[in-house]
C-alpha cells in the first residue's frame, strides 16, 4: 500500500457553460500537475444532480467536461479522466462518509447555504450531503493533493475532517492522508464581466458577464468590449484597486492569462484607460480559449470517442479504489470477501 508519486484528484460539475472561472480557477491548474503527480480528473456527474439536471443535457455536459479536460492538455492515457458515477465506490464510500461526518460540520458549510437560498426547506437532500461525497471523491483514492479554487476551500477541510474522524473511529492511524488543497494563480477567482463583485457563474442570466471555454474569437471580443468599467483610469498601486471591482478582475484576468504576477500587470497598465487593457485581454484571451475551444468541439463532434475515454478512465479508477473501499469494509465491519 506504498504510495509512490503524490497523487492528485479533482473534480468539476457538468453543468452547462463551462467558462473561463473553470478554466482559470480550475482545468487549467490540472496540467501542470501531471508532471509531477498521478493526477485523476473527475467529472463529477453525482454532484450535478444534487440540483435537477435534464438527463439529455447532463450526458452532453458530462462529455464536454471530459473533452474541456484534454482540449486543455491533461493527458487521458498517462493519467485518469473518468465520470464519477461510472465509479460505483464513490456512492458506498460517500455512505459511509455520511455517517462518519457530524450535522454540525455540514451546518457550517457556506455554500450549501448559498446554493439553498431562503427556501431550505425545498433543496435536495443531496445539496446539504455534498461535501460528504467530495470526501469520498478525494478518500477513495487516498489522493494527497486537491486542487480547487477559493470557494472549495472549507469543502476540504471537512474532507480533512472527516479523513480524521474515520481514521480515529475505526482505529486505523494514517489510513486515509489528509488532502491539502492546491490554490494556484492570480485568477482563482474570476468574477462576472457585468458586475466585479459576483462571481462569473454559468446561471448568470446575461451572457455578456462570462467567457464561456467554446466562445469564438468575435464573442470573446465583444464580451470583453462590453465589460463593465468604472469612470477612473487604470491604477498605479495595488491599494488604489479597492472599491474598484471591475478593474481588479480585468487586471487580474490579465495577469492569468499571461502568467505574471498581478503586481507586474497593475503596473504595466498603471494610469492607462480601459480600452487599452481590453484591446490587449481581448488578445490574449482569444489566444489562449478560442483553440481550446476548438478542440472541445472536434472532441464532442465525435461522442463515441468520448464515451471511450471514460470508459476506460472508469476502469482504472476502479482498479485503484476497490482495494480501498475493500478495506473500509472490512474497517467498518461489513462481512463479505
Ligand atoms: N465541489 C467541487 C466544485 O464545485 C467539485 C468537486 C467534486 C471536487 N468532487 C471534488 C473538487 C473532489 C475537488 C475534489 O468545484
Amino acid at each position: 500500500m506504498t504510495q509512490v508519486k503524490a497523487r492528485v484528484l479533482s473534480g468539476v460539475q457538468p453543468t452547462g457553460n463551462l467558462h473561463l472561472g473553470n478554466y482559470l480557477g480550475a482545468i487549467r491548474n490540472f496540467v501542470g500537475l501531471q508532471q509531477t503527480h498521478d493526477c485523476l480528473y473527475c467529472v463529477v456527474d453525482m454532484h450535478a444532480i444534487t440540483v435537477f439536471q435534464d438527463p439529455v443535457e447532463l450526458a452532453s455536459n458530462t462529455r464536454e467536461v471530459a473533452a474541456a479536460f484534454i482540449a486543455a492538455g491533461v493527458d487521458p492515457k498517462n493519467h485518469i479522466v473518468f465520470n464519477q458515477a461510472q465509479v460505483s465506490q464513490h456512492a458506498e464510500l460517500a455512505w459511509v462518509l455520511n455517517c462518519v461526518a457530524r450535522m454540525g460540520w455540514l451546518n457550517r458549510m457556506t455554500q450549501f447555504k448559498e446554493k439553498a437560498g431562503k427556501d431550505r426547506e425545498k433543496a435536495s437532500v443531496g445539496l446539504y450531503v455534498y461535501p460528504n461525497l467530495m470526501a469520498a471523491d478525494i478518500l477513495l483514492y487516498k489522493a494527497t493533493h486537491v486542487p480547487v479554487g477559493e470557494d472549495q476551500k472549507q469543502h476540504l477541510e471537512l474532507a480533512r475532517d472527516i479523513a480524521q474522524k474515520f481514521n480515529n473511529d475505526f482505529n486505523a492511524p494514517a489510513f486515509f492522508p489528509l488532502p491539502e488543497p492546491i490554490i494556484q494563480g492570480p485568477a482563482t477567482r474570476v468574477m462576472s464581466l457585468r458586475d466585479g463583485s459576483k462571481k462569473m457563474s454559468k446561471s448568470d442570466p446575461s451572457d455578456l458577464s462570462r467567457i464561456t471555454m467554446t466562445d469564438q474569437a468575435d464573442d470573446i471580443a465583444r464580451k470583453i468590449r462590453k465589460a463593465k468599467t468604472d469612470p477612473e483610469a487604470l491604477p498605479e498601486t495595488a491599494d488604489d484597486l479597492s472599491g474598484r471591482p471591475e478593474a481588479a478582475n480585468l487586471l487580474g484576468l490579465f495577469a492569468a492569462l499571461t502568467d505574471q504576477p498581478l503586481s507586474t500587470v497593475i503596473g504595466q497598465f498603471a494610469g492607462a484607460p480601459f480600452s487599452s487593457l481590453k484591446e490587449q485581454l481581448a488578445e490574449v484571451a482569444i489566444e489562449k480559449i478560442a483553440p481550446i475551444g476548438a478542440e472541445m468541439k472536434r472532441l464532442t463532434d465525435d461522442p463515441a470517442t468520448i464515451d471511450a475515454i471514460l470508459a476506460d478512465g472508469a476502469d482504472r479508477a476502479r482498479a485503484i479504489a476497490e482495494p480501498i473501499m475493500a478495506e473500509v469494509r472490512k474497517r467498518v465491519g461489513f462481512l463479505g470477501n
